[in-house]
């Protein structure tokens, strides 16, 4: 529902005084003052008039996962264990994956129940970077550093990939940024030059880079800045 209709709604507030309150700037969503009516209202959305709160939401939970090799980003699979085995049983619950990572790529992972802020992290708008840390068995030749700048054509998807940054460590190791999240795209890349990719690890989304204590397999909750830092500005 837009804003504006669900403050008027409120019968604390009313439509007068919700359209009043809204016009001079005195409502904040999630922490920051709007002015937009029409923006929609979410469940877990944190709604504040001056600075009584009008809505907390029921529980928005925010996790990162160091993800291991050998599951799948999945919440179930038949086969294979998926990245909810990490967790307690009774941890899982509503959980779902922002974002996926391959069966043996290991790295920062996101968990979440709030849809509103996983659609908004992968949203193509929003472009959040990736960052990873590729490990490959040939050597990685200089031109490619400005090949993946470029982008990359495509032909089953019929696109060319958004300009990526390369940053070479050594001969056989990079950073690879990129700004959208294509099917296998970093070793597809790799792959276009006869590379083959046989380490791959996240280490960062956006501004959130992946909590250097948590071992593989383990997770904890994001704080409220880390929250903040991913969720798009209006
Ligand atoms: N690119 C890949 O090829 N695999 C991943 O897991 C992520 C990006």
């Amino acid at each position: 529902m837009r804003l504006d209709r669900w403050l008027g709604n409120r019968p604390e507030l009313g439509r007068q005084l919700a359209r009043r309150l809204l016009a001079e700037g005195r409502i904040k969503v999630n922490g920051a003052t709007t002015l937009q009516a029409e923006r929609e209202v979410f469940a877990f959305d944190r709604i504040e008039s001056d600075e009584r709160l009008l809505q907390d939401g029921p529980g928005g939970r925010y996790l990162m996962l160091h993800k291991p090799r050998g599951c799948v980003s999945a919440t179930v699979d038949t086969r294979h264990p998926t990245v909810l085995d990490c967790l307690d049983a009774g941890q899982r619950a509503d959980l779902h994956l922002a974002g996926r990572l391959d069966f043996n790529t290991t790295g920062l992972l996101l968990l979440t129940n709030d849809g509103q802020w996983s659609r908004g992290l992968s949203h193509p708008r929003h472009k959040q970077t990736k960052r990873y840390l590729v490990t490959t068995a040939e050597v990685i030749p200089p031109h490619l550093v400005a090949a993946f700048a470029e982008g990359l054509y495509f032909a089953y998807e019929d696109l060319t990939t958004q300009p990526a940054h390369l940053e070479l460590l050594d001969q056989r190791s990079a950073y690879l940024t990129l700004v959208e999240g294509r099917y296998h795209q970093v070793k597809r890349m790799f792959g276009r030059f006869g590379i083959e990719v046989i380490a791959l690890h996240r280490d960062r989304i956006g501004g959130l880079a992946l909590d250097p204590t948590l071992a593989e397999g383990a997770h904890r909750a994001l704080t409220e800045q880390e929250v903040a830092l991913l969720r798009p500005a209006d």
